[in-house]
């Protein structure tokens, strides 16, 4: 049994070496289940145009049905040994279906070019829809997290500096917002992919008469490519569901450096359930947050498969080139993690608690995180915002030069720095519900507004 899908024209045969160096399978087996989808509605194209007998048709599609079946009940029906690709792969298992004479009749007005950006573009179409369900999962979590937590207030840090007193769900919202963002872009990356390529017939189409709109509806694709060069060319789809999967991941990562930062011993806001959490070694007292370091290290690996089929088809020549076999091993490795840099941050914020006890101390001992609420106290109060801030700034220095906190400041003191403050202004305009209910902007982190944005989020996520 030859293993090989061509062979005659050669006067000499490839050395094992040569085999090998070629050889897809160990990525490629990956699509196995959509080239025997693809492989089935082909078949049936086939019969119905009468380019190959009814007979032969429906023996094909059997003895691809029974493949399929043994693929999903998880079994590998055949070893890899010696098969160049998951296309080579399909035919040699159709053979211990159906007669060799009638398997050949498969690949008739098909070619792998074909095949193989059929089935990427359906792994891609499916791994789309599977992330986007993943990051609605993930969405939940938090806003779960969001509303048991309601009225747990942090500080909100810039340049990583403490700066203002906020909701931590409003925080939690933020990034409900931008993986909704992560979602929609996702599912408009992959809409590129929404075609069908087969009937390209290597590269120029072909002579016999198929009927590529049958194919195309049967196998669920919105429409069928446009021109058979672009179909076997192209690989813009893969790169768009990477860069999709590139900024997702750069998302996560942030996200997940806030969790890691908030669980830290200096910060304590948060804890990280310790089924996260892995230990050292060498240290026994060690506690780390691997996981959420391992999805924040994940957008190196996203970012590196961008660039991998950046540079893979860049320069590239029309059509097919072999180099594209290239792009899989990236394309699966990054949605591969994607998914499961996903699942782990939804594991994370399910079991996470608030450190309430610390947060109440550290918005007790650290009240500069209130100027601002200083300086627009005085700003209602018809000071402009340059005096409001050259105030609120002196009296600040005060305290750095005192060591001491704004609400340490006394009546006498205050006369002589700010004439604008008495100690019962600044005592409530350092308190930390105070600050975060005096917020009045939409989108802001009041209740009323991290409310509203909670009930969006509860009805868009249902
Ligand atoms: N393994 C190839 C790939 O991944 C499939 C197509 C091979 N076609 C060819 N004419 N050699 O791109």
């Amino acid at each position: 049994m030859s293993k090989k899908l061509y062979g005659t024209v050669f006067a000499k045969k490839n050395t094992k070496e040569v085999e090998d160096f070629v050889a897809s399978i160990d990525i490629d087996y990956k699509l196995l289940k959509y080239d025997i989808l693809g492989s089935i509605v082909h078949a049936k194209m086939l019969g119905k145009k009468k380019i190959i007998s009814k007979k032969d048709s429906q023996g094909l599609v059997k003895g691809l049905k029974n493949i399929l079946k043994k693929v999903e009940s998880g079994k590998t029906p055949m070893t890899f040994d010696g098969v160049e690709d998951v296309h080579t792969y399909v035919n040699l298992l159709l053979e211990k279906e159906v007669s060799g004479k009638v398997a050949d009749k498969l690949h008739t007005a098909r070619s792998r070019n074909d095949q193989v950006a059929l089935d990427t573009r359906m792994y891609c179409l499916d791994a789309a829809e599977e992330v986007a369900l993943k990051i609605i999962d993930l969405q939940k979590a938090i806003l779960k997290q969001a509303e048991k937590n309601i009225s747990v207030i942090i500080p909100v840090y810039t340049h990583l500096q403490p700066a203002q007193a906020i909701l931590a769900s409003h925080l939690f919202c933020a990034y409900i917002e931008m993986l909704q963002k992560d979602k929609v872009r996702m599912m408009h990356a992959v809409s590129s992919a929404d075609e069908m390529p087969l009937g390209a017939c290597a590269a120029r189409g072909t002579t016999l008469n198929i009927d590529r709109s049958f194919v195309a509806k049967e196998l669920g694709f919105l429409k069928v490519s446009s021109n058979s060069i672009e179909s076997v060319s192209s690989r813009d789809y893969i790169l768009e569901i990477l860069s999709a999967v590139n900024i997702l991941a750069v998302n996560l990562s942030r996200i997940a450096e806030d969790l890691i930062i908030y669980s830290t011993y200096e910060f304590s806001f948060i804890e990280i359930d310790e089924a996260y959490l892995t230990g050292s070694s060498m240290m026994p007292n060690k506690r780390n947050a691997d996981t959420l370091e391992l999805v924040r290290g994940f957008a190196s690996k996203a970012l590196g498969a961008l660039t991998q089929v950046s540079g893979l088809l860049k320069g590239l020549p029309h059509a097919y080139n072999r180099d594209m076999q290239f792009d899989k091993e990236a394309l699966f490795a990054s949605l591969e993690g994607i998914i499961a840099s996903l699942q782990i941050t939804e594991g994370v914020f399910k079991s996470l608690k608030f450190n309430k006890k610390k947060l109440e101390i550290y918005l007790a001992e650290n009240d500069f995180i209130f100027a601002t609420d200083l300086a627009e106290y005085l700003i209602k109060k018809g000071v402009s915002y340059r005096e409001a801030h050259d105030v609120t700034g002196k009296l600040i220095r005060f305290c750095l030069d005192k060591k001491i906190m704004i609400k340490d400041i006394t009546n006498i003191q205050l006369k002589k720095i700010c004439k604008y403050f008495n100690k019962a202004v600044l005592d409530k305009l350092t308190d930390a519900s105070h600050s975060v209910k005096a917020v009045k902007s939409e989108g802001g982190t009041s209740p009323v507004s991290v409310g509203k944005q909670i009930v969006h989020w509860r009805k868009a996520l249902k």
